[in-house]
């Protein structure tokens, strides 16, 4: 086992190939495959995030079918585009890469991954990198062993233990077929074996494709050694080519994130009700009651209670101990320290204070058909039920809103000011408040 000191440095001297170039026929879609999303992300970011959350920094992602739409996506990333013009098989696709990979003369090795296959994880990548070094193979490969193992590419191994070959699925014998180790299409090659080898392709197959996987039997032949890493957790190795696949994928992220908040402390009282996208961080004794739905970067801080049937939405906040309750929705919005929304309303744009009080049925009307803006609820405030707060406005500290009243844009209400009616108009201001 090598140094953390070491295991850095691998990283630095290895690039992320990410293939990303295909059409995904089966999902009968006018947007590139990669962009679908899984858990509020698209299927490359995932990817992405996996390679990265593993140190490696350089990436080089493979496109062709909609290649301008998945750059666009990625404007913002450190990632190397290259372009497959004809789509002549993974082989071809990795044969597109070779002038980059000689120009960075530090890396030696290359990590393959499918830009189709999300679920893969981090770690899994680690073990790859660490495996092909360690052992000096030419390869190693990310195996799962299936139940099913359906059209994903076989792993013949020798007694040895090392691995042979790989034979796809409709170029193998009922024997073949019968194997249920498979290949996950992730790989960590020595650069320069990779290089050498990727000539020695043919495309004399079932699919008349330049198969990736063939490099197997080219690099035993010459007396090179191959390996395996096998997942523990077969969702890893899920490849996204149907609409149902990619359910498959959304639950698989699901049962993970759910039980990645668990084991950091929160309560999610039934997790099989309970959507949350990638992107949340929820901090411990937080309880998440059935039926809520908690999509884009949001925030959860400690002690807080959300649900059963609400929806948190992008750029939402809930700081320590608020209270968002059912079929309310909140969007873009800060919620101060044991602040309560318990019932039926709609929160956008707005950012609240401490120790507030929405009363049932609430709308913040953050929208005039053109623009959204924004409204202000500071601390101490009381919202009585079933009240419009038209923005852009402000409630000032501790005041309050008389049930049903309408408090209309730029007619603010004063720190203590209490307001009635519609449109709302100040009838007092409470003393000591
Ligand atoms: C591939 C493997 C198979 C493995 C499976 C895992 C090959 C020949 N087979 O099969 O052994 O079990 O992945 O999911 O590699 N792509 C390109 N350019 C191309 C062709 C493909 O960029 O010319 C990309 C696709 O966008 C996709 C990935 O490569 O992200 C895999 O290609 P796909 O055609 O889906 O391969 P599979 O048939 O699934
Ligand atoms: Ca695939």
């Amino acid at each position: 086992m090598c140094s953390t000191k070491d295991r850095e440095q691998n990283m630095k001297n290895t690039v992320a190939v990410i293939l990303a170039a295909g059409e995904g026929t089966r999902l009968k879609s006018a947007k590139a495959k990669v962009l679908h999303k899984a858990a509020g992300q698209t299927l490359l970011a995932h990817v992405v995030n996996a390679v990265r959350r593993a140190g490696v920094e350089k990436i080089c992602a493979v496109v062709g079918h909609k290649k301008e739409e998945v750059k666009k996506e990625f404007a913002n990333e450190e990632i190397e585009f290259v372009f497959q013009k004809e789509l002549l098989g993974t082989g071809d696709a990795v044969k597109r890469t070779v002038s980059y990979l000689k120009k960075e003369k530090e890396i030696d090795q290359v990590l393959v991954l499918c830009g189709d296959a999300p679920l893969i994880r981090s770690e899994s990548i680690e073990d790859m990198i660490q495996s092909q070094r360690e052992n000096e193979s030419a390869c190693t490969v990310l195996t799962g062993i299936l139940d099913n193992p359906a059209s994903y590419g076989r792993i013949i191994r020798s007694s040895d233990g090392s691995i042979e070959k790989i034979v796809e699925y409709k170029d193998a014998t009922e024997k073949e077929q019968a194997v249920q180790e498979i290949n996950s299409g992730a790989y960590c090659f020595d650069k320069n074996a990779l290089i050498k080898g990727l000539n020695q392709l043919s495309q004399e197959n079932a699919q008349k494709e330049y198969y990736l996987p063939d490099l197997i039997k080219v690099f035993v032949q010459e007396g090179a050694r191959v390996d395996g890493v096998t997942v523990n957790d077969v969702s890893e190795v899920l490849g996204i080519n149907s609409r149902m696949d990619l359910a498959l994928a959304e639950k698989a992220f699901q049962k993970r994130i759910n039980l990645f908040h668990m084991e950091n402390g929160v309560t999610l009282m039934d997790p099989d009700t309970i959507y949350i996208d990638s992107r949340v961080t929820i901090e411990p004794d937080t309880i998440i009651y059935p039926f809520t739905y908690i999509e884009g970067e949001v925030k959860i801080k400690k002690n807080c209670h959300v649900g059963p049937f609400t929806q948190l939405r992008q750029g939402t906040l809930l700081e320590d101990g608020a209270e968002i309750g059912n079929f309310t929705e909140v969007k873009k919005s800060k919620v101060g320290k044991n602040t309560k929304a318990k019932h039926l309303s709609y929160i956008g744009d707005t950012v609240i204070g401490d120790k507030v009080n929405i009363g049932a049925g609430t709308i913040t009307a953050n929208y005039d058909g053109k623009a959204k803006y924004v409204t202000i609820i500071e601390d101490g405030a009381f919202i009585g039920s079933n009240c419009t707060i038209v923005a852009p406005v402000k409630v000032g500290k501790n005041a309050t809103t008389g049930a049903g009243s309408v408090v209309t844009k730029g007619h603010d209400v004063p720190d203590n000011g209490v307001v009635i009616g519609v449109p709302a108009k100040l009838i007092k201001k409470k003393v000591n408040a």
